[in-house]
This record gives structure tokens, C-alpha cells and sequence, in this order.
């Protein structure tokens, strides 16, 4: 049975440029999932929770640390990309932090990815910035940017 840690492997095995080694592998999920303050979110090609027997396109996981929610992955599958699905992904990120009685949401990110103007468009503002933070495979080093709002 295909379950859904197996549904969020098959999108992260194939969303992430493996250059940038930001991929978790299964193993890392599956011990982040035990403790109770992390979870996931799937969404299926719609942009909507996905349902029983549905295909995932695209998921977020995320972990609570007492009232901020930190956004700690976010992808789409190639296919379905520039449809809006990352953007509704993020909405719904920010609508689980509010059910969880968050007051702040926050992420860090590679200095260039073009995620970047999803997060903006989101209301993300950069609040930092950890120089040389990514080693890519090639051993180049990227700043990362710590990007928050307000829930
Ligand atoms: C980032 C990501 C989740 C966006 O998913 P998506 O479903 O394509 O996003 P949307 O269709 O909602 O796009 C939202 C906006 O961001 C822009 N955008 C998003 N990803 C982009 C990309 N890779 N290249 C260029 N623009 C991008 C879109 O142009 C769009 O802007 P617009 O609405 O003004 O046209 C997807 O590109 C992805 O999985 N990337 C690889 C994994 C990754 O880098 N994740 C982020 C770090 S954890």
C-alpha cells in the first residue's frame, strides 16, 4: 500500500536539483514525523488536500516550535509546476500554523532560488541571512535568507 511518507518521497525525489543536496532523504523524514510537532501537508494536482486513492503533486512539512511554525520543505512535482499549486500550498501552510495557534511562520531558503517570489508574493519579508550556510555538490557555498510573516 502506497502510503503517504511514500507519496512525499515521490515528490521530493523528483522536485529537488540534487546540485543544491536540499533533498531529505527517507529516513531523515521519517525520524522529523515522530515528534509530534512536525507534519505534513500533500496536495494533489488541484492545489487541494489530496484524497484517498489520489496521487500527491506537490507537499509542505513543517515543524512547531512553541508559537512559530517553521516551513522546513515545499515542493511541486516538475509537471504540475507554474499552476499555482506552490502558491496554494503556502496558503495552506500558513492556514495550518493558524489552527495551531501560531503567531509567526518561517523559513530559510538558498540565496537565488527562484522560490523566492513565491514567498514575497505570500507576504514573507527577509529578516536574515547566514553567509556560506549551503554546500553545493560541487563544494560552492550559498548564503541562506531567513524570510518571516506574521500569521
Ligand atoms: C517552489 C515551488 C514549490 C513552486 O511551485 P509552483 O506550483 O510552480 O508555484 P506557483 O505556480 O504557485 O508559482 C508561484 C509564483 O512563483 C514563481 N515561481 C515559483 N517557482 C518558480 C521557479 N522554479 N522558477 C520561476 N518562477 C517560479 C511563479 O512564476 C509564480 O509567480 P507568479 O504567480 O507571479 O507567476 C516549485 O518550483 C518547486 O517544487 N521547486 C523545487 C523545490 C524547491 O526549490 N523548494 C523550495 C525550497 S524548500
Amino acid at each position: 500500500m502506497i502510503d503517504d511518507i511514500d507519496q512525499l518521497m515521490a515528490v521530493m525525489e523528483a522536485s529537488f536539483d540534487p546540485h543544491y543536496r536540499e533533498a531529505w532523504t527517507r529516513r531523515q523524514v521519517e525520524e522529523s514525523l515522530t515528534l509530534p510537532s512536525t507534519y505534513m501537508l500533500l496536495v494533489n494536482a488541484a492545489g487541494e488536500p489530496m484524497g484517498d486513492g489520489e496521487i500527491a503533486a506537490g507537499f509542505v512539512l513543517a515543524r512547531q516550535a512553541a508559537d512559530e511554525v517553521e516551513l522546513l520543505l515545499i515542493a511541486v512535482l516538475p509537471q504540475h509546476r507554474g499552476k499555482r499549486i506552490g502558491r496554494r500550498l503556502l496558503a495552506q501552510f500558513i492556514e495550518s500554523a493558524r489552527a495551531r495557534s501560531a503567531a509567526k511562520v518561517f523559513l530559510e531558503m538558498r540565496s537565488n532560488n527562484p522560490a523566492e517570489r513565491l514567498y514575497r508574493a505570500a507576504g514573507f519579508e527577509q529578516i536574515g541571512q547566514r553567509k556560506d550556510y549551503y554546500r553545493t555538490l560541487t563544494g560552492a557555498t550559498i548564503d541562506a535568507l531567513t524570510f518571516a510573516r506574521e500569521v
